[in-house]
């Protein structure tokens, strides 16, 4: 039973291992639209690690201006300037996946995120 589960853990280990080395992946919407390339966010052309938050900055900005949503009847929440304070951009934004919604730790927000 426990070397099952050792088997287990280590394939799950090797799968995220082939996924950090560099391999081309897509990226999608805008970011696609305006033919940044890899190194636009990255250093390198095969990158190995996730870019920081700073990178994000220098094009856009501290703050993304954008509308608040109505999570509730009469609640409004702005996802990029809540009471929570600041949160890296990688809590939520994925660039080469679905988004995930940071808040929801806590809240039921149905809010998508680009
Ligand atoms: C707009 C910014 C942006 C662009 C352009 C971009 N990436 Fe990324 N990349 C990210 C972010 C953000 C992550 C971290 C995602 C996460 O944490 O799930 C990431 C993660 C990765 C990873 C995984 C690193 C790890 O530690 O697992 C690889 C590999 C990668 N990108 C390759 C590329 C390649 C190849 C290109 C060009 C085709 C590219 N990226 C273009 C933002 C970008
Ligand atoms: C080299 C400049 C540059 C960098 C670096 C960059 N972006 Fe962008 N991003 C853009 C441009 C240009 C657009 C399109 C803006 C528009 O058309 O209004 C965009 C659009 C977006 C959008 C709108 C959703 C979409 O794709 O349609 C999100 C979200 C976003 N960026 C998040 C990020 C995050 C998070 C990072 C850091 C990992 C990042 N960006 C890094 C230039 C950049
Ligand atoms: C708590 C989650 C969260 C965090 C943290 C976050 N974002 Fe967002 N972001 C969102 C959501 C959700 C949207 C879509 C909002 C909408 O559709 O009005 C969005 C939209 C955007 C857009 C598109 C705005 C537009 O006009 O369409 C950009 C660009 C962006 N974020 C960049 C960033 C950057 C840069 C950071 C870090 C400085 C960041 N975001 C941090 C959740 C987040
Ligand atoms: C660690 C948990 C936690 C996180 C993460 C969190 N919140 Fe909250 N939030 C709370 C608590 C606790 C309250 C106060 C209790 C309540 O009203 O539910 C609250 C209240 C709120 C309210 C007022 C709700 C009302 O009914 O008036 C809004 C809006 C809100 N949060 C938005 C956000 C947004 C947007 C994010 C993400 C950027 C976020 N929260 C992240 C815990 C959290």
């Amino acid at each position: 039973m426990r070397k099952e589960i050792v088997l287990l853990v280590t394939s799950i280990f090797a799968v995220n291992a082939a996924y950090a080395l560099g391999q081309p992946r897509s990226v999608s919407g805008k970011h696609r639209a305006n033919q940044l390339d890899c190194r636009s966010c990255h250093e390198t052309s095969e990158p190995a690690f996730p870019p920081t938050k700073e990178v994000c900055i220098s094009c856009h900005g501290e703050v993304v201006k954008i509308r608040p949503t109505e999570v509730a009847p009469g609640v409004m929440a702005n996802v990029h300037e809540s009471h929570y304070g600041e949160i890296d951009c990688l809590a939520c934004h994925r660039i080469h996946a679905k988004g995930e919604l940071y808040c929801n730790e806590c809240h039921k927000f149905g809010i998508k995120v680009k």
